[in-house]
């Protein structure tokens, strides 16, 4: 899985970033998204907008410089490639549609870091309605090539009921028995970091029919020791280093 796009060789969550995924060989791009104060989803990591764009120059009078504070107008005017690299000047925050339509185009799954600022039930449906709209991604998302997934469980939860079939995984801790049943009730998988992976904890997320992917893993030896533990999926910045591996995993 592409890391926010293979956000190692081009800005993180921005189109050249998802298309550079399927160039290094990745199955699914994962993105993070965010909803805009009119209510848009865009692909972001960041509350805040300063970190990967030029809000601070182009917006300098204003007191919030969070994603939640600006419409989808304003975002559309940012630059959120030059922090990168020169070359990626102009790149924009794209739209939760955009980006999966490029997905779609290029035959790449999505997993859907869904980022919850303020838990908020209006989000939940209009994402949920979002999900549910396009009849590829309804079928992806019941086949697993597209997983909806978070750190708040609540709302996790709120939006896997709302979509049948959705597969959502949650991120965050590890889990004893009854916890990991009690999130086999409504989520497919567990994503821990890797830090956190052994595999017992692969074992038993396996006995509960809950598969699990581990992130975010850059470097060979622990890519080498997360396929030993069993993982089902490789959450990185750099999947090209990943996929070397694949003989390993299979
Ligand atoms: O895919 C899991 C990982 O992306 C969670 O952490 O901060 O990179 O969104 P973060
Ligand atoms: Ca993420």
């Amino acid at each position: 899985m592409a890391h926010r796009g293979a956000s190692a060789y081009a800005p993180e969550n921005t189109l050249p970033a998802l298309r550079l995924a399927r160039i290094h060989h990745a199955d699914m791009a994962e993105i993070d998204v965010r909803r805009t104060a009119d209510g848009h989803f865009v692909v972001i990591h960041d509350l805040d907008l300063r970190r990967t764009t030029d809000v601070a120059e182009l917006f300098p009078e204003r007191r919030s410089w969070r994603v939640s504070d600006f419409t989808l107008a304003e975002i559309r005017r940012l630059d959120a490639g030059s922090w990168f690299g020169e070359r990626f000047a102009g790149e924009r925050v794209p739209t939760l549609a955009e980006a999966l339509d490029l997905l779609r185009a290029d035959g790449l799954g999505a997993l859907v870091e869904l980022k919850v600022h303020r838990r908020d039930s209006e989000m939940c449906r209009d994402l949920a309605d979002f999900l549910r709209a396009e009849r590829y991604w309804r079928a992806a998302g019941s086949e697993g090539r597209l997983i909806l997934q978070s750190f708040d469980r609540v709302t996790l939860r709120r939006v896997a009921e709302a979509v049948p079939g959705l597969h959502a995984a949650v991120l965050g801790k590890t889990y004893g028995r009854f916890g990991l049943r009690r999130i086999a009730r409504y989520a497919r998988q567990v994503n821990p970091h890797h830090l956190r992976v052994t595999a017992p904890y692969v074992r038993r997320a396996h006995a509960q029919g809950l598969t699990l992917f581990g992130w975010t893993v850059n470097n060979d030896h622990e890519i080498r020791r997360m396929i030993r533990d069993g993982v089902d999926g490789i959450i990185t910045d750099y999947p090209d280093r990943v996929a070397g591996y694949r003989t390993l995993a299979a």
